[in-house]
């Protein structure tokens, strides 16, 4: 394991999902005050207050300073994490006893007789519920590396108490599955926004952390890149990408937007020969100034153009250089034809057959539309949102960038991750660390400085 799942308040890791973490004091009922972070404290009170009859809960250690840590390792070397190496230190974790029928009852081996093990798994059960997980399972010493504990508890949010509990993992294994990043591959599936998708994803990775690359309409299917995790951050260049996508038309009507789920602005009754549209394809132009589409999520002073159209405002569209890289008919009927096209990123298919239909002099609009490729990723190998879970196959960000890499030392990683301005040869150089991508560098004149700087825990 690269990381320490034991955490200090240190810990970048822990920074990442407890940024604004606030403390709260808590008085037992031996009248011992215990330090909690807000949201740990709150779902001990709400599982205590689950347990009101024979058996009650109560705890009597949260936040712990080295020194504490110090104090109970040397004592207790069995149970206890090292001092620094506890995440008792970050005040999201507590350890439980119990007042049987009135009776305290705190020693580790009398909680961890027979006589509480029913008991426990009704508080594990109940705590799952309020992001509370029990960290020290039984049979899994030797993923945690600690003996059964069934005292003690930690708080990992709701989302993911859920997970661990329902998948009966423990904490070490959920980040090995769905702390990952990389570049997911799928499918979409006609009806669903590009957002639905990553809805999903999220959910199923269990992060907020999940972004998409070139949107496709509801109506459009095929190839998302969705990136998670540190992925994310290289959703620029994913975009820039150029797409592969197979459009069908239908002759003799245009809408206003530009497909067939919009209001029908013409319609005609007209055919067209093979003869025609195979001139057209012919003529395309390989490169030209294409207007945006009015119904698109792109911004003009700070608002996006379909929020012109809705509230029937005008606006002047903006126009952006494209390149047609290949064209080629795959079907035509005498009011439909089907296409296959690669074009360059900010190309809008439903614009482009729009401007087929000026050439032709007859309205057009599409009907469907398939994306089959974006840069080197196939929509031969994207899954299924159904077949989505953490398991998947995500693509590496070193693997998708086809950057140069780099392995660092010690030393030079330090560096790199304090963002120094370094010398490199390359223009654009990937660095890593164990094989994890640390930083990527672009060369700026003399020295090279961090593009993009990826979160390593
Ligand atoms: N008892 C756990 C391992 C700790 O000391 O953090
Ligand atoms: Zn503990």
């Amino acid at each position: 394991m690269n990381y320490q799942v034991l955490i200090n308040r240190e810990n970048e890791y822990e920074k990442q999902d407890f940024q604004n973490a606030k403390y709260a004091t808590y008085t037992n009922s031996l009248g011992e005050d215990i330090i909690l972070e807000k949201r740990t404290l709150q779902a001990f009170i709400n599982l205590q207050s689950e347990f009101i009859t024979d058996i009650k809960l109560d705890i009597n250690s949260g936040y712990r300073t080295i020194e504490d840590q110090e104090k109970i390792y040397n004592e207790d070397k069995i149970y206890a994490a090292k001092p620094g190496f506890s995440e008792h230190h970050s005040g999201l974790c507590f350890d439980l006893f119990l007042i049987d029928n009135g009776v305290v009852v705190d020693d580790n081996e009398t909680l961890k007789s027979d006589k509480y093990k029913e008991f426990f798994k009704k508080v594990e059960k109940k705590a799952s519920k309020y992001g509370l997980i029990l960290r020290y399972p039984l049979g899994r010493e030797v993923i945690t590396t600690y003996p059964y504990e069934p005292w003690h508890y930690r708080y990992v949010t709701i989302s993911t108490a859920k997970i661990i509990y329902d998948k009966k993992i423990t904490l070490e294994e959920y980040h090995r599955l769905f702390r990952r990043s990389g570049i997911l591959l799928l499918n979409k599936k006609k009806g669903m926004t590009s957002r639905d998708v990553v809805n999903i994803v999220s959910k199923r990775f269990d992060t907020k952390k999940v972004g998409h690359n070139g949107t496709l309409d509801p109506l459009a299917t095929g190839l998302l890149v969705v990136t998670i995790n540190n992925a994310t951050k290289i959703n620029e260049f994913l975009t820039a990408y150029e797409k592969e996508y197979e459009a069908k038309v239908l002759i003799g009507t245009r809408t206003d937007t530009g497909d067939v789920t919009g209001k029908v602005l013409e319609k005609e009754e007209v055919t067209l020969s093979k003869e025609q549209i195979v001139k057209m394809i012919n003529e395309f132009p390989k490169e030209y100034l294409q207007e945006v589409p009015i119904y698109s999520a792109v911004k003009i002073n700070g608002k996006k153009l379909y929020q012109y159209a809705r509230n029937g405002e005008a606006v002047e569209l903006p126009k952006r250089q494209v390149e047609i890289k290949s064209l080629e008919l795959l079907a035509t009927t005498p009011t439909t034809f089907s296409f296959r096209t690669t074009v360059s990123k900010g190309c809008y298919i439903r614009s482009m057959i729009e401007d087929m239909g000026k050439i032709l002099g007859v309205p057009l609009t599409m009907s469907a539309l398939k994306r089959t490729k974006q840069g080197d990723f196939s929509l031969k190998d994207a899954y299924n949102l159904a077949e989505v879970n953490e398991n998947v196959k995500l693509i590496s960000i070193t693997d998708a960038l086809q950057v140069k890499t780099e392995e660092l030392d010690k030393n030079l990683a330090k560096k790199i991750k304090s963002g120094n301005k370094i010398r490199i040869d390359e223009n654009m150089v990937l660095f890593l660390e164990d094989g994890k991508e640390l930083a990527l560098y672009l060369k700026m004149g003399e020295y090279a400085k961090p593009l993009k700087m990826f979160s390593t825990k």
